[in-house]
């Protein structure tokens, strides 16, 4: 197991191995002893489909151990992270009888970790929170850097806390069991890290992937799975990355922005299609493409470095479907400019490895980017 440490206010472990979920109860002791008061209470919070296959070695693994377990288990899917789960998971967690003291594990992808988290927030003014993905996403991005929340009817995220977890349980043979359109979703994350912070990452990548691609989602998790310690190797290094960044900039300010990365665009097209068509890392995987040219039409990335990138992300798959109109991509960049105080920020690259922010982009730069990816303009 390698571990990689958070840093920041609030400083939290990530373990990083496989085969580690039977650790969970060693791990929660010693994180017990920094803590004030004692609770043996624990709430394993999952959804049905990786409820499936991890939550029974979990929660055994945890009882053994000594923890008074019980279990919460919703549906799959974007719908839960809504007010009304919300309070019936607080309500739940009530009649229970858990206390502050207690330990919520948020079991899952992106999703239980967002929703089980911002319950454990709120819980009591909150309560001890582990988090355990199991998504290829919620492994190198969502599970690290405390930002936990639901959604609203206006739009995604849009409520929510920084709630910082006790220790980060990361076991990649959890991945195993993940959909193959989920797995390569979440490799957008880690392309991502390539190109806006290590470079050698990128260029690791296109060694692996250029021989083996343009292949399908299940083609390319049986090639990584079959590379385990790529895989663990890819795993470790986005988490540190993503640590580091977030150490930095612990409350989102500045730097913290440069993992939008694709995702001004990715978001607008998810929105645009009513989160229907592309998964979130499909919708990124283009987003970074239409950043990528902006890049390029600014005149801070080279012609070759961007038909190199473009080229590179054209490889992953996403689906064949009817694109939304650029007017509505556009139209539905409305959400993030309002997040951001009515400027649009557009991450862009001025080097493969070096990203930056811009504002005050005109209005036909950024479509044309939407435009030409849309319309295949680009390969
Ligand atoms: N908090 C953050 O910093 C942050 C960052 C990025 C994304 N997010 C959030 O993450 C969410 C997306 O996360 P996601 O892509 O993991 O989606 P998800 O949680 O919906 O998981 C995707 C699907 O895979 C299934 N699944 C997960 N792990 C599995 C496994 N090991 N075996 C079998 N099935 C498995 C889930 O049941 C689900 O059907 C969004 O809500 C997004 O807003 C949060």
């Amino acid at each position: 197991m390698q571990t990689v440490q958070a840093r920041g206010v609030n400083p939290y472990t990530i373990h990083v191995g496989r085969s580690i979920l039977q650790q969970a109860p060693d791990l929660l002791e010693q994180a017990m002893k920094r803590c004030k008061h004692r609770d043996n209470r624990v709430l394993i919070v999952t959804d049905r489909h990786v409820a499936r296959y991890h939550l029974v070695p979990l929660s055994t693994a945890l009882r053994k151990g000594g923890f008074e377990v019980q279990r919460l288990v919703f549906p799959a899917g974007e719908q839960l992270k809504k007010h009304k789960s919300l309070y019936g998971m607080l309500r739940a967690m009530v009649r229970r009888g858990l206390t502050r003291d207690s330990t919520v594990f948020a079991l899952g992808g992106g999703v239980i970790g967002d929703f089980a988290g911002f319950a454990s927030s709120n819980y009591m003014r909150g309560c001890h929170l582990v988090q355990v993905p199991t998504s290829l996403l919620a492994q190198v991005d969502s599970s690290i850097g405390g930002k936990v929340g639901i959604n609203l009817p206006e739009g995604k995220n849009l409520v929510g806390s920084f709630h910082p977890p006790l220790f980060v349980l990361m076991d990649i043979d959890t991945l195993r069991t993940l959909p193959s359109r989920e797995f390569v979703s979440g490799l957008a994350e880690i392309v991502k890290y390539g190109l806006i912070g290590e470079r050698r990452l990128f260029e690791e990548l296109e060694r692996f992937f250029i021989p083996l691609s343009p292949g399908t989602a299940k083609e390319i998790q049986k090639a990584l799975t079959e590379q385990g310690h790529f895989l663990d190797e890819l795993v470790l290094r986005s988490s540190r990355i993503k640590a580091e960044i977030v150490e930095r900039d612990e409350r989102e300010q500045d730097l913290r922005m440069i993992l939008n990365f694709g995702h001004t665009f990715g978001h607008a097209l998810e929105q645009a299609t009513s989160y229907r068509k592309y998964l979130h890392g499909e919708a990124v995987f283009l987003g970074m493409r239409m950043a990528t040219l902006l890049s390029e039409t600014l005149g801070l990335l080279d012609a070759d470095t961007g038909a190199r990138v473009c080229g590179f992300l054209g490889r992953f798959p996403t689906p064949r479907v009817k694109p939304p109109s650029v007017k509505r991509v556009f139209a539905a960049m409305g959400t993030d400019k309002k997040k951001r105080g009515g400027t649009l920020h557009f991450v862009v690259l001025e080097a493969l490895g070096k990203a930056v922010t811009k504002s005050d982009i005109p209005d036909g730069l950024v479509t044309q980017s939407i435009d030409r990816v849309l319309s295949g303009a680009v390969s």
